[in-house]
C-alpha cells in the first residue's frame, strides 16, 4: 500500500513498457521511466532507440504491447489526465494555409479556451514564443525554427503540467536553442514537469534535472547528470620529456603515463600531488594540470558501445533498477 502512494508522487511512473510492431521490430523492450514532478527530464538516445514509441504510447497514438504505470497519477490513457499534458510531437506539420494566430485558435478552441479568451492566449503565447511579427503570416512561409515555436506554443495552450516535446530543437538554430532552454526553465519555475525527447546531447544537459539514455529499446542508464558522470573524474598533468621511465612509479600512484601527459583517476589531490612531486623530482617541468570529468556525451557514447557489445547487461541494469525503486 504505501509503495501505490509513492508511486502516485511521480509525474510519470511507467513500469515495463514493451512495443512490438506489426513486422517485429521490438522498439520497447521493457522501460522503466519515473519523471518526478516539477522535473525537467531528458528521454535520450540515438535515432531509433524508441523515444518517440515511448511518447506515443504515452499520448495514447499508439497501443503498447505491455505497459504498467501512471501518468499525472492516473493509469495511461485516462483521458481527463491527458487534457492536462502538453504535447508537441516529432517532426509535426500544421496546415500549411493558415496563418500561425489562425492555428493557435484553433488549437484553443479545442483546449475549451473560452471563446473571448481565445484571441489573447494565442498572442500571449506567439509573444513567448518571439512570434509575434510573424502571427498573420501563413504557416507556408514558416522556416523549421518557426514552425517548432509555433509547436511549443500549441503545447501550452491547455496550460498543461506536464510538457511533453518529442525533439523540440529539431532544425532550430542556436539562437532559437537557447530560447528554448529559458522556456523549459520558465516552465520548471512554474511549477510545470517537461518531458523531453532529444538525440542531441549538449544542448539538455544545461537545463535537465536527471535524464534516462535509451538505446536499442532499454535504458542504458538513468539518474541525475551528477550520478551518470561522477565515475567520470580525472586530472590531466601535462609534462615535457620522456615520461616511459616513470612508468611504474606512476601506476603505483594510480595514474597512467601517456606521450607527453600522465593520467589520473578521480578527483584525489593527494594522488595528484603525489604524481607532480614524483614528475619534479625527475627533473619534469608541468605544463599544466587540468581538472577533468567526463561530459553527459561521453556517456551517452558508452552507453551505447556496451549495448551494442551486450545486449543483455543493459536488460538487467534496467532489472535492478526496476526492482529498487520498488523497495525505496
Ligand atoms: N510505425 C512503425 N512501424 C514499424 N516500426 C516502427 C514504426 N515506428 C517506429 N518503428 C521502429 O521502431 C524503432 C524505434 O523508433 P522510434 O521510436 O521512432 O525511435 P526514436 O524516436 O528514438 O528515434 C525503430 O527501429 C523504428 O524503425
Ligand atoms: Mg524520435
Amino acid at each position: 500500500m504505501v509503495e501505490m502512494t509513492e508511486m502516485t508522487n511521480w509525474a510519470v511512473d511507467l513500469i515495463g513498457v514493451r512495443k512490438r510492431y506489426r513486422g517485429g521490430v521490438d522498439a520497447l523492450r521493457g522501460v522503466n521511466i519515473q519523471v518526478g514532478q516539477g522535473e525537467i527530464f531528458g528521454l535520450l538516445g540515438p535515432n531509433g532507440a524508441g523515444k518517440t514509441t515511448l511518447v506515443k504510447i504515452m499520448m495514447t497514438v499508439i497501443r503498447p504491447s505491455n505497459a504498467l504505470g501512471t501518468i499525472l497519477g492516473r493509469p495511461i490513457g485516462n483521458s481527463r489526465k491527458l487534457a492536462r499534458i502538453g504535447y508537441l510531437p516529432e517532426s509535426h506539420r500544421f496546415p500549411p494555409y493558415l496563418t500561425g494566430a489562425q492555428l493557435l485558435n484553433y488549437y484553443a478552441a479545442l483546449a475549451r479556451v473560452p471563446r473571448k479568451l481565445r484571441k489573447s492566449r494565442s498572442g500571449d503565447l506567439l509573444e513567448r514564443m518571439g512570434m509575434s511579427k510573424w502571427a498573420n503570416t501563413t504557416i507556408s512561409k514558416y522556416s523549421k525554427g518557426m514552425m517548432q515555436r509555433l509547436g511549443l506554443a500549441q503545447a501550452l495552450m491547455n496550460d498543461p503540467d506536464l510538457i511533453v516535446l518529442d525533439e523540440p530543437t529539431d532544425g532550430v538554430d542556436p539562437m532559437g536553442r537557447r530560447d528554448i532552454r529559458e522556456l523549459l526553465l520558465d516552465l520548471k519555475k512554474q511549477g510545470k514537469t517537461v518531458l523531453i525527447n532529444s538525440h542531441l546531447l549538449g544542448e539538455l544537459e544545461m537545463v535537465c534535472d536527471r535524464v534516462s539514455i535509451l538505446v536499442d529499446g532499454l535504458v542504458a542508464r538513468q539518474g541525475t547528470l551528477k550520478e551518470l558522470t561522477e565515475q567520470s573524474k580525472e586530472y590531466r598533468i601535462v609534462v615535457d620529456g620522456d615520461l616511459a621511465p616513470l612508468d611504474a612509479q606512476v601506476k603505483s600512484i594510480g595514474g597512467r603515463v601517456m606521450t607527453g601527459a600522465v593520467m589520473l583517476r578521480g578527483h584525489d589531490s593527494e594522488k595528484v600531488n603525489a604524481v607532480i612531486d614524483l614528475l619534479r623530482q625527475n627533473g619534469h617541468l608541468i605544463e599544466s594540470v587540468e581538472k577533468r570529468r567526463f561530459s553527459l556525451e561521453d556517456v551517452f557514447v558508452k552507453a551505447m558501445a556496451s549495448a551494442a557489445t551486450a545486449p543483455n547487461s543493459a536488460a538487467q541494469g534496467q532489472t535492478s533498477r526496476a526492482g529498487s525503486k520498488v523497495n525505496r
